[in-house]
């Protein structure tokens, strides 16, 4: 389903909201489910089109998915699996690349389509390969695909050159079954990271350190199949609580870990909005007048690259001005041009923009230019004079499940219009 939002501006959001699991955790979780021939259940997975994406991955390798809920899903490998993940679906969805270390570690061998370049920058992938190189695979890129093959995956000890998040995930997945100690130094240590690493501890992978820079995992010769549920989603949680904060409103996001968001938190707090976490969740009270302040994105525990762009559409309207700098992909400003249609005054130099916030912002017709920064056009949308339209919405849909049901339980008026269809609040405007 695509087409576009249609938000008449203006009204200040409150209420509650519940956030939903973390796509970049039940991706992950999903993928891992190869490791084992049982059968896991993944309960509150957020029913997005990645989520749909790489179901249909895990399928075309061979393994049977059904729902038992709308929020669970249910995945049987069983003994054989295919080894190849084709171009059509990778190419759909850049973190297919993430099957790569857990079909090695079953299978001895993976053929998975390079999946090339998005739209917020080049995501290479070269620690990925390196690291399963040293863990003992023998790789080759050609012809678009990777190829890795090995008799058998050895621990070892491997240094990341960045605290990739993919490399991190698919070099601990396929360590889980390799024969001896792998020690990985520089690992990321997103949420996300600590929650593929309980999920696998659960399926009785040996594992430490997860959570800090380096982690030890022992390999076992099997896993097998759990329940677990998938951790609350913090960009769908902080997108919400900005969204509290742009419309002078006032958010309780359930569920919400203020653990997981604390740079945001602590964002939130020095533009003059009001924060209180709890063990239920986190409540964000805006503030009539939106303090500047500078923010420049990093690995987790830095701020991050995910909420940046939301940050930028509350900060478009701050009394005065603030510098983002964008230190992870390098075309996360690509939403500027979009945001200025709507009489933000924001110019970019290098990895560095520079918004000079202005008192209002006006309805226009903008372009979703990727999943993020969708989400963050909505929230301008929700604060600024008149309607605005939001096209190429399948980016929204690729991370936000129900993201206008949950806005308009929270007072937003906005709607999603399809092709050919008309819009109430477009009629009442014109
Ligand atoms: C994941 C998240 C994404 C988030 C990002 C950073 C998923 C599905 N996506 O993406 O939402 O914004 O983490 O928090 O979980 N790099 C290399 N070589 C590599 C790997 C990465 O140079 O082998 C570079 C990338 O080009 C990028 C940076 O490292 O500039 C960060 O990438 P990475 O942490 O790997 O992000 P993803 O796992 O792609």
């Amino acid at each position: 389903m695509s087409g576009k939002f249609v938000v008449q501006g203006g009204n200040r959001l409150s209420g509650a909201v519940r956030v939903g699991g973390a796509k970049n955790s039940a991706l992950k979780l999903m993928a891992a489910a190869l490791l084992t021939e049982e059968q896991t259940v993944l309960t509150n997975v957020p029913l997005i089109t990645d989520v749909k994406i790489m179901a249909a991955v895990l399928e075309r390798l061979g393994a049977s998915i059904s729902y038992s809920d709308p929020d669970v899903i249910e995945i049987k490998p069983g003994y054989s699996l295919y080894a190849e993940a084709p171009y059509e679906l990778v190419s759909q969805m850049r973190a297919s690349i993430i099957v790569l270390g857990p079909l090695l570690a079953r299978l001895g061998r993976a053929r998975v389509a390079m999946p090339g370049g998005c739209n917020i920058g080049s995501r290479k992938i070269d620690m990925h390969i390196r690291g399963l190189e040293m863990l003992g695979a023998r790789i080759e890129v050609g012809h678009g695909f990777i190829e890795a093959i090995s008799e058998k995956l050895v621990g070892s000890k491997i240094a990341l050159d960045y605290p990739s998040v993919g490399a991190t995930e698919n070099l601990l997945m396929a360590a889980t079954l390799a024969e001896g100690v792998t020690i990985i130094e520089n690992v990321a240590r997103e949420p996300e990271i600590v929650d593929l690493a309980n999920f696998l501890r659960k399926m009785g992978a040996k594992i430490e350190g997860a959570g800090t820079p380096t982690m030890r995992i022992e390999g076992v010769d099997k896993l097998h199949g759990v329940e677990y549920r998938v951790v609350p989603d913090r960009i769908e949680a902080g997108t919400l609580l900005v969204a509290a904060a742009i419309t002078n409103g006032d958010i309780m996001v359930k569920d919400a870990i203020p653990e997981h968001l604390e740079m945001v938190i602590s964002k939130l707090r020095d533009i003059g909005a009001e924060v209180i976490a709890s063990d239920a969740g986190i409540r964000v009270a805006g503030c009539k007048c939106i303090n500047p302040t500078d923010i420049a994105t990093l690995p987790h525990p830095g701020f991050p690259t995910d909420m940046q762009t939301q940050f930028m559409a509350l900060l478009a309207m701050a009394n005065g001005t603030s510098i983002i700098t964008e230190n992870i992909f390098e075309n996360r400003f690509m939403f500027v041009n979009e945001l200025n249609r709507m009489g933000s005054d924001v110019r970019t130099e290098g990895r560095h923009a520079i918004i000079n916030g202005v008192p209002k912002l006006t309805g226009a017709p903008v372009k979703a230019p990727d999943l993020r920064g969708g989400a963050a056009l909505v929230l301008a949308g929700l604060a600024a004079e008149g309607v605005t339209e939001i096209f190429d919405i399948y980016h929204i849909d690729r991370g936000y499940h129900n993201f206008e049901h949950k806005l308009r339980a929270l007072g937003a008026n906005i709607q999603r219009i399809s092709k050919g269809e008309r819009s109430n609040i477009l009629k009442v405007a014109k």
